[in-house]
């Protein structure tokens, strides 16, 4: 047998006032795919930032190779063979990919920058991960998908021994996720060991060799991936039997909130027509690509409309910009929590009021007493773990800043709530508690519009699903006749629809 490619030997990770790794013993092989598991808050991106080099303050033992080592910065990992992609990106927006890929180890030639070396060997990584761009395009010009592989060429580039990727597929379509498993399979083959975080199941069950799950710090086991059914899975992540999802509820549906018609976005999508009445929920469903995002966007003025009209409780909408729809009573749940939804420095309840605070301005209906108030109940409706409004946002694991969001969203009371993705990257017990919020919102009178690309999820939530397909609204789907299957079929042209 060769040497363990990483053993950690029980490893803790303590935050003030936090055990967030808790004496755990993991290893992995070489030529593997590790895969941890757990609810939102268990400790794995902890973990895996501890064997990035985050800490300097961790105890326990770690071999690399069968030798003691200490990752006390993430200079010390990156010398030993460790590289990690985050939750999170960190690329720097206004430079090209060439310097982004090549920070820090430039070509030089004579004193300066080797422009030609730079642009050949960006453009090899870029191909590594079959991404075609031009290494002197910019950061900030490119898609989140294309930022994501960017980050994973940046990562290979380094020529680890040991590459951890912390859901590294949230913001990934079915092809680019096909693309970098092909990838992951390849690197596995030449050697590669790989620790890889997924909330996504039949995820793992397709790249992962072993899995590891966690739970409030703590290791709970480590199966073959061949012996993890799903049900095992979960039980070993909440520790009991789950709980029955997407509970059928009767809502009663009022007067129509939002009427959209013949709207347009020249090269996104064309003359979509729709409504959503009080109370009620409705799916889009699409594949990526389809246009389901940027509707969503021009509805609440964040992208232009070329043609078209839009409604709101009956009345024309006038707003010119997202801040004046808000004021009106839109709200939009972005996909992307970074860099549209959240400030990662501010307080929970900074984030929270943010948006109250837009709405509410010209109305003098805020108070500091009532926004106090507004948090606090926010914080035990969403669960948000730790309940604590003072702390940053960025010192919450990335469910709980997804709860976050939508806490921000839902305080501003809209009349119309669109949501994107909302429970991208929360484990099955924190997707629950957000379901249950977004029906209470439509109970409340709420008109929802919902895109999902969790097709239970689309399915268990929505009172019919709209299916937009190549930038056209082509068909519906009722409650009775809306499944899974049903969705994707229609997405992918096939099937019967009802008519809009
Ligand atoms: N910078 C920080 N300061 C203080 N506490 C933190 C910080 N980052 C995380 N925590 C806490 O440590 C615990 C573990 O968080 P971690 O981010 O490791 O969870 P996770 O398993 O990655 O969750 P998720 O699936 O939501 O990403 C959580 O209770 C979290 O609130
Ligand atoms: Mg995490």
């Amino acid at each position: 047998m060769p040497p363990l490619a990483l053993q950690l030997r029980s490893v803790s990770k303590r935050y003030p006032g936090m055990l967030a790794v808790d004496a755990v013993d993991f290893d992995v092989r070489p030529g593997e795919v590790h895969a941890l598991l757990g609810e939102n808050g268990a400790g794995k991106s902890t973990l895996v930032s501890l064997i990035a080099g985050s800490f300097s303050d961790y105890t326990g033992e770690v071999l690399i190779g069968g030798e003691a080592v200490t990752l006390h910065t993430p200079a010390a990992a990156k010398a030993l063979g460790i590289e990690m992609i985050h939750q999170e990106l960190s690329l720097a927006p206004p430079l090209s990919l060439a310097e982004n890929l090549l920070a820090g180890r430039l070509p030089v030639n004579q004193g300066f920058v080797d422009r030609r070396a730079l642009r050949d060997e960006a453009a090899r990584l870029l191909s590594l991960v079959g991404l075609d761009l031009n290494p002197d395009t910019l950061v900030e010009e490119i898609s989140q998908p294309q930022a994501q592989l960017v980050e994973i060429a940046k990562a290979l580039g380094n020529r680890p021994k040991i590459l951890i990727m912390d859901e590294p597929t949230s913001s990934l379509s079915r092809e680019e996720v096909a693309q970098l498993f092909r990838l992951v399979k390849e690197l596995r083959a030449s050697g590669l060991a790989v620790i890889y975080i997924s909330h996504h199941l039949p995820e793992l069950a397709e790249i992962a060799d072993r899995v590891t799950v966690m739970r409030d710090g703590k290791k709970v086991n480590t199966l073959e991936m061949a012996d993890a059914s799903p049900e095992r899975l979960v039980e070993m992540m909440v520790g009991g039997a789950a709980t029955a999802l997407y509970p059928h509820r009767h809502r009663v549906h009022g007067a129509e909130r939002l009427r959209v018609e013949d709207l347009s976005r020249i090269g996104f999508f064309h003359d979509v027509s729709l409504t959503v009445r009080a109370g009620e929920i409705v799916g889009i469903g699409g594949l990526s690509g389809a246009g389901r995002s940027e509707l969503a966007r021009s509805i609440c003025r964040i992208d232009p409309i070329d043609r078209g009209r839009i409604e709101i409780d009956g009345a024309p909408s006038r707003a010119k910009s997202y801040g004046q729809a808000i004021r009106e009573g839109f709200a939009y749940l972005t996909e992307d929590r970074k860099s549209q939804g959240l400030a990662l420095r501010l307080s929970v309840a900074d984030n929270i009021l943010g948006g109250v605070i837009g709405r509410h301005s010209r109305f003098g209906a805020y108070s500091p007493q009532r926004g106090r108030g507004i948090v606090h109940d926010m914080i035990a409706a969403l669960q948000v773990q730790p309940p604590d409004a003072a702390r940053e946002v960025g010192g919450f694991s990335g469910g709980n800043q997804q709860k976050v969001l939508l806490a921000k969203w839902l305080a501003t009371k809209p009349k119309i709530l669109i949501l994107d993705e909302p429970t991208r990257g929360v484990d099955v017990a924190a997707k629950a508690v957000i379901h249950q919020a977004i029906a209470e919102a439509a109970e409340q009178g709420v008109a929802v519009l919902l895109i999902s690309s969790d097709l239970p999820e689309l399915v268990g939530l929505s009172d019919k699903v709209l299916i937009l397909r190549k930038g056209r609204l082509i068909g519906r789907l009722n409650k009775d006749d809306c499944s899974g299957q049903a969705v994707l079929l229609a997405a992918n042209g096939q099937g019967a629809l009802s008519p809009v």
